[in-house]
């Protein structure tokens, strides 16, 4: 089920929460800018489409739309990509190169249709200015994030997800302390690279972060969350490290999964 809100001022939330067997609900967001040239961040699972699209319509005529920033590639952000373009002669996305490489192994972007924005690197969209932004943690070397100049907001791309025991709130900020054990837990799962890091240079990572000093955090994985938030986010970002790996479950848990799902099946 999609839903939206408002994120912060001229932006707007389309989510959904997925559950995870054994895990939890992890939320799934994308944005809407609204302004003189609007632009979407990121779309939808593939398998969710339809009511992706349909939600998008509500807070957004799609044929409006004049930008996609495409912040990676995985399924559960690129969905809509290929139907936005066809309806939308208008929209060109904003991607890297290897975005578009990866894209052309399952729904090649029109390279006229194309703008490159690398980490550190600039593009205006009317009244904004994005400015992307290497996350700290990410599940896919392409990511690229940005800082929107207008809301100054943050869009984090997968950095910062969390996985909620229950279905997620609308802000982050309103969530209980087990967001944090959440949030380490997504870090394992989504980033389990993080366990390698040296811890000196990774502190100096979010410190990076830290000094944007945004008003808003926007992540594809977490509730709309204000900037006020960041610190205890950069803080327990900064825990995945020295966590406990992510026991992936074997085969008994999926058999056990199985006979527990045939016990609830109507007979
Ligand atoms: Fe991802
Ligand atoms: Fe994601």
């Amino acid at each position: 089920m999609y839903s939206t809100y408002r994120a912060a001022p001229d932006i707007d939330a389309i989510t959904t929460a997925i559950p995870i067997p054994g895990l939890g609900h992890l939320p799934v967001n994308s944005f809407v800018l609204h302004g003189a040239e609007p632009a979407l961040v990121d779309t939808c699972p593939i398998v969710m489409r339809d009511e992706y699209l349909a939600t998008l319509a509500t807070v957004i005529d799609p044929a409006d739309l004049r930008w996609l920033w495409l912040t990676h590639t995985d399924p559960d952000h690129i969905g809509a990509v290929a139907a936005l373009l066809d309806a939308n002669p208008q929209l060109r996305v904003i991607t890297t190169f290897f975005g578009v490489g990866i894209m052309g192994l399952q729904a090649p972007l029109p390279m006229d249709r194309v703008n490159f924005v690398n980490p550190g690197e600039t593009i205006t969209l009317g009244d904004r200015t994005l400015t992307g932004v290497k996350p700290p943690a990410f599940d896919n070397p392409i990511t690229v994030g940005f800082h929107d100049s207008k809301a100054n907001a943050l869009f984090t791309s997968d950095c910062f997800g969390a996985l909620f025991t229950d279905e997620p709130p609308e802000s982050a900020d309103a969530a209980g302390a087990d967001m944090q054990d959440g949030q380490v837990l997504w870090g394992t799962i989504d980033s389990a690279w993080l366990h390698k890091v040296d811890t000196d240079v990774f502190a100096g990572d979010l410190d990076r972060i830290r000094r944007i000093e945004p008003d808003h955090v926007l992540s594809a994985h977490l509730p709309a969350a204000s900037g006020a938030m960041l610190p205890q986010l950069l803080d327990t970002l900064a825990r995945v490290p020295a966590a406990e790996a992510f026991p992936a479950p074997d085969q008994a848990a999926l058999d056990a999964m199985l006979a527990q799902m045939a016990q609830a099946a109507p007979a």
